[in-house]
């Protein structure tokens, strides 16, 4: 059984006028895990997770952390340590009086806290900057000094708010290795803010997506790529592309989508993601991933036929972009392809057996 260490039950919050940015919010944090809010801005991460750290109150509901309820217990005395996104790094104290600060309020000894610190500092690889300002340092250099004083005091959760987002690309990336396995290494329980999908799959071990202050769907890295429950998570997660169709039989192992008179897709289910609650006669949308298309420049049956839009260089493969009745599709080709791939070329796309398909809803988006 897994360990519950944060529980948020029925939360609801409303900072002006019954304006709800948090609605009947209820989820479980499970201890040792790297979990990941992820959501466009504006979408209530920030505000979950200062009212789990208490800085925050809840408007309705309550908030549990190890089985007891800190609904009103104030920030200071909870097991919780939050990294903000702009660090909040205090410009005139040393690295070594950061990091530190926790400890010192505390009022644990001068000299324990040195060792820690000096423990600290080896953690974050940053030996021999006790004494400089936060102003001599990097900006990378700042998140390990962030990160080093909201472990210190070894919370039992630490709350991360898109701790990455000010760093350029490359260090972002070599930042989120070493936050994961500074994780895995400390086995603190991570509940981590983002809006960057792809942050989001390479880090967490779990993944909880928001929208509009409610939960839209949870689940690993995996589950949520591969079956993404909603167009909303489709599109936000990956480079989805979206057709719609019609299921015009279904029988226990075959289902036959229509897509136009000349498009018609029939697979095996058990190939395909086909939800139970879809039958004959349903809308549907198909969606599909660019790495999980082939392109044939011959004719074939059951296979679309696109325009070519544009194609684009990307390093270690060339990125597709072709139309389908007004819809962009996006396809990777390998970058040993050397067809040509004039603009408004006919070709044929051939979806991979897992496209995932959804029954279609009214007003959806
Ligand atoms: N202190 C505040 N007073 C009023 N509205 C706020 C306050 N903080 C956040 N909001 C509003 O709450 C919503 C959620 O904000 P936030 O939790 O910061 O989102 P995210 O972190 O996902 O970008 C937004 O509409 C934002 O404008
Ligand atoms: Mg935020």
């Amino acid at each position: 059984m897994k360990k519950v260490v944060v529980k948020l039950e029925n939360v609801s919050k409303s900072y002006v006028d019954n304006k709800f940015v948090i609605k009947d919010l209820s989820l479980e944090v499970y201890s040792g895990e790297f979990l990941t809010f992820l959501g466009s801005s504006g979408c209530g991460k920030t505000t979950t997770l200062r009212m789990i750290s208490g800085l925050e109150h809840v408007t309705d509901g309550k908030i549990y952390i190890n089985n007891e309820d800190v609904t009103e217990v104030e920030a200071s005395k909870r097991p919780v340590n939050t990294i903000f996104q702009n660090f909040a790094l205090f410009p005139n104290m040393t690295v070594e009086k950061n990091i530190g600060y926790g400890l010192k309020m505390k009022k644990v000894p001068k000299d324990k806290i040195k060792k820690r610190v000096k423990e600290m500092l080896e953690l974050v690889k940053l030996e021999g900057y006790e004494d400089r300002l936060p102003s001599q340092l990097s900006g990378g250099e700042q998140q390990r000094v962030a990160i080093a004083r909201g472990l210190i005091n070894q919370p039992e959760v630490l709350l991360l708010d898109e701790p990455l987002s000010s760093l350029d690309l490359k260090l972002k990336k070599q930042m989120q290795i070493e936050l994961k396995n500074l994780q895995k290494k400390l086995k603190i329980t991570f509940i981590y803010v983002t809006h960057a999908q792809d942050e989001a799959l390479k880090m967490s071990d779990r993944i909880i997506v928001f929208k509009d202050g409610k939960i839209i769907q949870e689940g690993t890295p995996e589950e949520i790529y591969n079956h993404p429950n909603s167009i909303f998570v489709a599109d936000f997660i990956g480079d989805s592309s979206i057709l719609e169709g019609k299921v015009i039989e279904k029988n226990k192992t075959f289902a036959t989508i229509y897509l136009d008179e000349k498009t018609i897709i029939k697979t095996l289910i058990e190939d395909m993601e086909l939800p139970n609650d879809i039958n004959e006669n349903d809308k549907v949308n198909i969606i599909t991933r660019p790495e999980k298309i082939k392109v044939h420049l011959e004719k074939k049956e059951n296979y679309l036929e696109v325009k070519v839009k544009e194609l684009i260089y990307n390093g270690s493969f060339k990125r597709l972009n072709a139309i389908y009745n007004d819809k962009e599709i996006k396809i990777n080709i390998d970058i040993d392809d050397r067809h040509n791939y004039e603009k408004d070329e006919t070709i044929y796309l051939e979806l991979d057996k897992d496209i995932v398909v959804l029954k279609k809803v009214e007003h959806e988006r």
